[in-house]
């Protein structure tokens, strides 16, 4: 086991010309969002254009950038080719809510039933899973929306990721499951019909663009040359723990796992026997816990980040981080 990088960030990033979608996950606090930040940084500095966005209903762009980037792309200051994109969660789950009550008050007129569509609409949207499903939704019309060379993700906190992954398989096995007793049902009222003329069916035609949709972002976000995730780690038991439990379940579902990065690694440097006694034990610690991650994740860390003397924000702040990140 070597104790040094192997492929670099900057050198994974570089090995694949096609790379077009990175997220980062890792425990809550770790730096998720500013490596998001920099990385873009980054990449708007190579000449790409590049979307930085936030589905986290729990945005922190603005705040990281010092700008407000909340409800639609806006151009950051200070960054050529970038632009970032706070996503209203609220606002996209009012519109599904919405697109749901028609379909089903459509469907239930279809069908025939004199029910009202307040049940069905409650309990197709009061369950948590719905929140989740809309920021995933939202993060894949961005994506197929295809306006930007690269796009990169400030994704929420690490369960709810996985939920997510594993939902666009569940989205479509339901969706199919659906579509084939919509067609059982429609082909038994075109029997009974005596016009032979085929009907408008907007369920039928949303189910299957749906499943197209997620189809299609499924392909990409497992296709090892477009897409990339990132975990971000300190050197401490629980976010090493956490992001190896996420690994597994990426391998899992097929995921691209791009790599490990340790963050917030205090300069040895700077510490001698007079440092004080609380720096000294962490420096300690960090170098203990740097032998676990070398031994884990062998091979794939990609980039060690100093713990700075300050928070990351704004863009200056966010450019230094890119050049230790892509170093
Ligand atoms: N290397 C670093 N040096 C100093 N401060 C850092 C460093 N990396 C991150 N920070 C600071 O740590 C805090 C947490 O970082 P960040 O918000 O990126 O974490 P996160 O993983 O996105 O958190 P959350 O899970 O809440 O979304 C921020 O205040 C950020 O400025
Ligand atoms: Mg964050």
């Amino acid at each position: 086991m070597a104790k040094n990088i192997e492929t670099s960030m900057k050198a994974f990033v570089a090995d694949r010309q096609r790379l077009r979608y990175i997220f980062f996950g890792g425990k809550g606090g770790v730096g998720k969002t500013v490596m998001a930040g920099a990385t873009a940084t980054w990449l708007a500095r190579q000449g790409r254009r590049v979307m930085l966005a936030s589905t986290n209903p729990v945005h922190s762009l603005s705040g990281l950038l010092d700008q407000n980037v909340f409800g639609k792309p806006t151009a950051v200051e200070g960054v050529p080719n970038l632009w970032a994109y706070e996503i209203d969660t609220k606002d996209t789950i009012e519109r599904s809510k919405q697109e749901i009550r028609d379909k089903i008050q459509w469907f239930l007129k279809f069908a025939d039933i004199s029910t009202k569509a307040d049940e069905f609409v409650e309990s197709a949207t009061m369950n948590p899973a719905f929140e989740e499903s809309a920021m995933f939704e939202n993060m894949i019309d961005l994506m197929l929306r295809d306006e930007y060379d690269m796009y990169v993700f400030d994704t929420a906190p690490t369960a709810n990721a996985r939920r997510l992954l594993g939902m666009s398989k569940v989205y479509s096995l339901w969706v199919n499951k659906m579509l084939k007793s919509r067609e059982e049902a429609r082909s038994l009222r075109e029997l009974l019909s005596f016009t032979k003329k085929k009907e408008a069916d907007p369920l039928m035609d949303y189910l299957v663009s749906f499943r197209d949709r997620m189809g299609k972002a499924q392909k990409l976000l497992t296709d090892p040359s477009l897409t990339a995730f990132f975990f971000v780690t300190l050197a401490e038991a629980l976010p090493i723990a956490v992001i190896t439990r996420f690994i597994g379940w990426f391998h899992d579902f097929g995921i691209p796992v791009g790599g490990v990065i340790v963050n917030m690694l205090i300069d040895k440097s700077q510490v001698n026997e007079k440092s004080p006694e609380f720096v000294r034990n962490r420096v300690e610690m960090q170098a203990r816990y740097m032998d676990d991650v070398w031994e884990k994740f062998n091979g794939n860390v990609r980039s060690i980040i100093p713990l700075y003397e300050n928070e990351v924000r704004g863009v200056d702040m966010l450019s230094r981080m890119a050049n230790s990140l892509f170093v």
